[in-house]
């Protein structure tokens, strides 16, 4: 008895624990497995078969030699699947495809299927579009797909007889493809040698239209592997009724010689991606890409995610090439490495990847390089580049779920004067409108918004309210009857509106593939409607992936139906960077024309063109601030680099050590921003008291300083795509042993090396430096030289950060209140003098706000520090035009009020106490403070006031 009784207290208070407290960790259960969805588990399949056959396996799939034309820089043709029935007859189903060679460089595969494309198939669903789906590039491109009729196909009779076709094309034609047939294989080389293999394995697959057997005991369904859940399928006891049956596409793709592959994002996992197919530290899964509401995300995991792009780089010593897999349904990738195979590809390991996706044509572009830069050039010159945020987008974000009403927001922003911290903008989560009806007001708590704006504004810091894609179903909210009455709301299977559960409750979604939902969405912006006629408004996007708390897997179900009578299987990925599109148009549409910033959770390739993006809800836990960086280099060689994590941890409360190391890690994301959930502790950067205060505070005035040279990586970005946040093989593409290192990055033009510490009660750490150059202490100019891992110093109060000789930062150091109030702000220039003794740097300008720059209204500089004649001098990048000119103009009284040089040998200064600074024909001397090498630290040579402008050519002799 005695012991059955303690039993039962024990599970009781066991189950209290557990309620109380529940365990954060993701809900598995809600989300598929590969074997839990067909197509994968199919796919998957094939492949093993494939591979226990080995050199015997025998793709049923060939190019039909007959149909092989090549004109116009188009190689087409027809892919045959030969369908061998149990009788032993053989039957053909016809693929079209076409390989595509684009003015860009590029390259791209399509493959489509000849009878849903062609003729009208009797029975097939009639409210379904009959084609596989083929607008995921129309989404995501936005650049040139002309074909470059200068390729030229350079195929050798004896290489036709065997059914070979070659093309070289690229810039010089140094690109080649290689066409084969049977086995069907594309090769593209570079140089003469092969770096992707499309179709390598022979896993090549699609699945051909076939209506519903209606018996399906008496059907032959020899050609299938696993006919199980093809016509229908359920999952946490939601039916799919997949109505066009099974039409999954498939392809292997291998990167030959090549280790390292990275992107794909967004999982939370490392930078340089794991196997998948089991053994240590692999993963058993395919990584998943699928946009869905993945609350308490894992670490270390290859699910899904908020996000999606179907890019990724393969990286080695000497070259980076690329492919982008242009397909917005659910889609998997196996990753598997070789072993190294000295016939063929040298002594390293070559990376093969299985790429699957639900439905759709397969649609892949190919990019070869040959370094990194010109990959995300190449890849940008199709999806666009980053657009040019407004400068204030780029200083601190202050958010939590929820500041309550107008004072606990005018409250919040006099705290950030009272204990002199800077930040840009205040958010609002869903708890501001009425019953989360978006575009209205909980107007007890809101009474003015407007006015409340307009103190904002005062101070110039803006608003950023929340304003999701589910809009609640209530008679007299007029934005859903407006929608609902004009049928802009996606709709189920039967053609109604498609209702389920999100915030509000029950919702519709307003279907943004809609031209009309656009407009209707404009609509609902427009100023004196919403938010009057303020101008300091920006907006966030949330649950675009869609969430939807009821439907399969938080999500839309996969047969309900979108503009153009696609069903949401096919476009699934792409809704959210619909939604965020529409919303990007309302905001450009308000007067006057401001740079709109909106920040989404969900995303597809081509969202960089829009706006920002942060990794969802992660935790206050060190594994999750560990898991930001490889998270943000990702996302940032994907080519969408204005990216954050949420700054403290959304779920939990952080100990002030950690929310003081992520304030210190955050000051360095492309998008800074500390948000908490609902039930999380007030954490603003001066409720930890002292110390923790003073040093978050040091942090983010560090990101002020930094925005000059912030602003000019996003005005890089937004015409090359060379990210922010980049990764060690960018600046040390040979060095093989930093490949795999995703701790640390480097910052944008500034060569600036962080290291966030992501461990508790770290006081030192080890920064690994990739190339031979010297580096100095950011913040005392210790000098450390040669490849490795260097041990420094970071007690609480230090951000472990190197600056890399050879580049020039371009720092703001007055402290104010906001990002705009600094536009006039004289600037500092930091030289980090390399090895040899130079140093170069840019300086991007322009009015921060307004779309002038886009006419030639900015500022263009080059910065440039010669060892030969030890001068540092600012010369013009622009050429010179009336826009510029009096841009010039209106920044004419902008200095640059001093210089800090740093690693100059003080030996070769003319005198130790001035230097000579010559601008307009004039020079004059300007006084200097020199702090000799000593202790391992550099010298620094620091220009007071040089009474220089900004607008100028100037040159300063040292
Ligand atoms: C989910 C978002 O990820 C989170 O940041 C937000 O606070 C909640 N939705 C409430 O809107």
């Amino acid at each position: 008895m005695a012991a059955l009784a303690k039993r039962t207290i024990f599970t009781a208070v066991v189950l209290v624990v557990l309620m109380a407290a529940p365990a954060l960790g993701v809900k598995k259960y809600l989300f598929k497995t590969c074997g839990e969805a067909s197509f994968c588990r199919r796919n998957r399949a094939y492949a093993d078969l494939a591979g226990s056959k080995g050199a015997a396996w025998a793709s049923p799939y060939a190019i039909d030699p007959s149909t092989v034309t090549f004109d116009g820089g188009v190689l087409q043709g027809s892919i045959q699947k030969t369908l061998t029935d149990s009788t032993g007859a053989s039957s053909n189903v016809e693929f079209p495809f076409q390989l595509v060679f684009l003015e860009s460089g590029s390259a791209r595969f399509v493959v489509d299927e000849k009878q849903r494309a062609e003729s009208p198939i009797p029975g097939f669903p009639d409210n379904l579009t009959q084609r596989r789906y083929n607008e995921a590039s129309k989404w995501a491109v936005t650049g040139d797909l002309t074909p470059d009729i200068s390729a030229v196909e350079s195929t050798t009779d004896e290489e036709r007889m065997t059914a070979v076709y070659r093309v070289r094309y690229g810039p010089d034609r140094q690109f080649e493809a290689i066409v084969q047939a049977n086995p069907l294989q594309i090769k593209f080389y570079r140089d003469g040698e092969p770096h992707v293999i499309l179709n390598d394995r022979g896993l090549f697959n699609m699945d051909h239209y076939r209506p519903k057997p209606s018996d399906m005991d008496n059907q032959d369904l020899s050609n299938e592997l696993d006919v199980k859940d093809m016509w229908e399928e359920s999952f946490g006891g939601k039916e799919d009724k997949k109505p066009k049956g099974p039409e999954s596409i498939a392809l292997d793709v291998t990167f030959p010689g090549y280790e390292h592959v990275f992107g794909i994002p967004e999982h939370a996992d490392q930078f340089s991606l794991r196997e998948t197919r089991g053994g240590e530290g692999n993963h058993n899964e395919p990584y998943r890409l699928f946009n869905v509401d993945i609350f308490e995300y894992e670490v270390n995991s290859p699910m899904a995610m908020y996000g999606a792009i179907p890019f990724m780089q393969a990286h080695k010593k000497g070259s980076s090439v690329a492919i982008f897999w242009a397909n917005a349904a659910e889609t998997w990738i196996d990753i598997t490495k070789t072993k190294p195979n000295p016939e063929s590809f040298g002594i390293r390991k070559s990376t093969e990847t299985h790429w699957i996706s639900e439905s759709g044509i397969i649609d892949v572009y190919v990019f070869l390089g040959p370094d990194p830069t010109s990959v995300y050039q190449q890849y940008g010159l199709l999806t666009g580049f980053t657009s040019l945020p407004p400068i204030y987008s780029l200083g601190y974000h202050q958010c939590r779920w929820n500041y309550n009403s107008e004072e606990d927001v005018l409250e919040v922003d006099a705290n950030f004067d009272k204990y002199d911290i800077p930040y840009d903008a205040i958010w609002l989560d869903i708890e501001y409108t009425d019953n989360k009806k978006y575009f209205t007001w909980l107007k007890s708590m809101f009474p003015n918004p407007e006015k409340m704006m307009q103190v904002l504004d005062k101070r110039k810091r803006k608003l950023v309210t929340i304003i999701d894609p589910h809009l609640k179903k209530e008679s007299g909210y007029k934005v859903y009857e407006g929608l609902s009455k004009n049928e802009l709301a996606v709709k189920t299977d039967s053609g109604d509106e498609y209702n389920g559960w999100c915030w509000p409750g029950e919702s519709a979604w307003i279907d943004t593939f809609n031209p009309k939902a656009i407009e209707y969405w404009k609509e609902q912006f427009k100023p004196g409607k919403y938010c009057g006629h303020e101008n300091n408004l920006l907006i966030w996007n949330d649950m675009n992936e869609p969430s939807v708390f009821n439907g399969p897997e938080v999500s839309a179900p996969r047969d309900t139906i979108h503009y153009g009578n696609w069903e949401h299987r096919d476009v699934h990925n792409i809704y959210g960077l619909t939604f965020v599109n529409a919303t990007v148009q309302a905001m450009q549409a308000r007067e006057p024309r401001q740079r709109p910033f909106v920040l989404t959770r969900a995303f597809y390739a081509g969202s960089q063109r829009l706006g920002a993006v942060w990794t969802g809800d992660n935790a206050a836990t060190w594994d999750y601030l560990r898991i930001a960086t490889p998270m943000l280099l990702s996302n940032s060689i994907a080519g969408f680099g204005f990216v954050g994590a949420d700054v403290g941890g959304f779920f939990g409360n952080p100990t002030s050590e950690l929310l003081t190391r992520w304030y210190q890690a955050g000051a360095f994301y492309p998008f800074f921003r500390g948000h908490a959930h609902i039930e999380s502790k007030r954490r603003e950067p001066w409720i930890p008291g002292e110390p923790y205060t003073s040093i978050i505070r040091a942090a983010i005035r560090l990101r002020y300083q930094l925005l000059p040279s912030i602003y000019t990586a996003f005005h890089r970005a937004s015409f090359d795509g060379v990210p922010i946040v980049r990764p060690m093989f960018l600046l040390a593409p040979d060095n093989e042993e930093a490949f795999g290192i995703d701790d640390q990055f480097f910052f944008g033009e500034t060569g600036l090396l962080v290291k966030p510490i992501v461990q508790e009660g770290a006081t030192s750490t080890d920064i690994y430096l990739p190339d031979d150059e010297i580096y100095y202490d950011y913040w005392d100019h210790t000098i450390y030289q040669g490849i490795g891992y260097k041990h420094i110093e970071a007690p609480l109060e230090k951000i472990p950060v190197l600056a890399r000789g050879g580049h020039i930062i371009v720092r703001r150091d007055r402290q104010r209140r906001s990002a705009t109030l600094m536009s006039h702000d004289p600037l500092t220039l930091v030289v980090n003098l390399d090895s040899t003794g130079n140093a170069a740097g840019v300086l991007y300008l322009d009015d921060g706000e307004t779309p002038a720059y886009s006419r030639g209204a900015y500022l263009h500089r080059f910065f440039m520090f010669n060892a030969e004649d030890n001068i540092l001098r600012s010369r013009s990048m622009q050429a010179s035009s009336g826009a510029n000119k009096s841009f010039e103009k209106s920044i004419d009284d902008i200095r640059i009020e001093r210089i800090i040089v740093v690693g100059l040998d003080s030996d070769r200064l003319k005198t130790n106490h001035a230097v000579e600074a010559f601008q307009d024909r004039k020079s004059w001397s300007a006084d200097i403070d020199v702090t000799k090498a000593a202790d391992g630290k550099a010298t620094v040579v620091t220009v007071r006031d040089p009474k220089l402008l900004v607008a100028a050519d100037w040159s300063i002799q040292f």
